[in-house]
């Protein structure tokens, strides 16, 4: 079946308030007067989901976290929880990235267990999976990816309120990319080990991103990729122009 692209932003640990502002209502000006062929996001830091809502109400674009807590409420200093991302009005919330993983040593259960209280909030949680370079250099990339796969998605997803982002650790922010063969065997087990836990239906619905140095030049040969539905983008989701010459390299 065809299933709509989604472009995301990451924008990473990036932006104050002026120039947050100005790059979503750029992106949001743009979406109003000639839609693209995807949904779009942009996932701000968590100090401008608010002001970022207000701004971009009615416009289609939609706003999300980069990250939850796994609990409701409690005393988790500094710590945000899905509930308050969706109090502000975001609808999405990117978990698992590889740079929380790294930085913040959280493993397959802590994402799991992020990605239920999203859920349980009413947000879709876009799950991130990838290989770092030695796992690729092994050949571990299958066996990985799908080990973060089968641990990081928890019971209770489905395709609408889970996205998939496979982003090799080793392209985030390097501007290499994987092959374009190599890019269609992951997705293509991913959509494998979706079967098995959401029933064929549901892995046919399910929307995996590709993300790691995507940009205007690679957008449009990545996007076209089967079982490749739409991608999550960091240095290039903090200039609009980029962000929406990805946005319309969808097929
Ligand atoms: P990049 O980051 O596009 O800058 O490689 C992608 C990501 O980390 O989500």
């Amino acid at each position: 079946m065809a299933r709509r692209p989604l472009i995301a932003g990451n924008w990473k640990m990036n932006g104050l308030k002026a120039d947050g502002l100005a790059l979503a209502e750029g992106i949001a000006a743009k979406l109003k007067a000639a839609p693209p062929p995807a949904d779009l996001l942009v996932c701000p830091p968590a100090t401008l989901i608010d002001a970022l809502c207000r701004a971009v109400a009615g416009s289609g674009l939609a706003v999300g976290g980069q990250d939850c807590h796994a609990a409701n409420s409690g005393a988790h200093t500094g710590d945000i929880a899905a509930p308050m991302l969706k109090d502000l009005g975001a609808s999405h919330v990117i978990v698992g990235h590889s740079e929380r993983r790294t930085d913040h040593r959280e493993t397959n259960a802590q994402v799991q267990a992020k990605a239920t209280a999203a859920h349980a909030a009413g947000l879709v949680a876009i799950i991130c999976i990838g290989e770092t370079e030695a796992e690729r250099d092994a050949g571990r990339t299958l066996a990985v990816v799908g080990e973060q796969f089968d641990g990081s998605l928890p019971a209770g997803a489905t395709a609408d309120n889970t996205v998939i982002a496979y982003e090799p650790v080793w392209a985030i922010g390097t501007g290499r990319t994987p092959t374009t063969p190599e890019v269609v065997e992951v997705h293509a087990a991913i959509r494998a080990l979706a079967g098995k836990r959401l029933g064929a239906a549901g892995a046919d619905r399910l929307r995996i991103l590709y993300g790691g140095s995507m940009k205007p030049s690679n957008a449009k040969e990545l996007l076209a990729l089967a079982d490749v539905d739409g991608g999550l983008i960091g240095g290039a989701s903090l200039k609009v122009e980029d962000f929406w010459a990805i946005a319309q390299s969808c097929p």
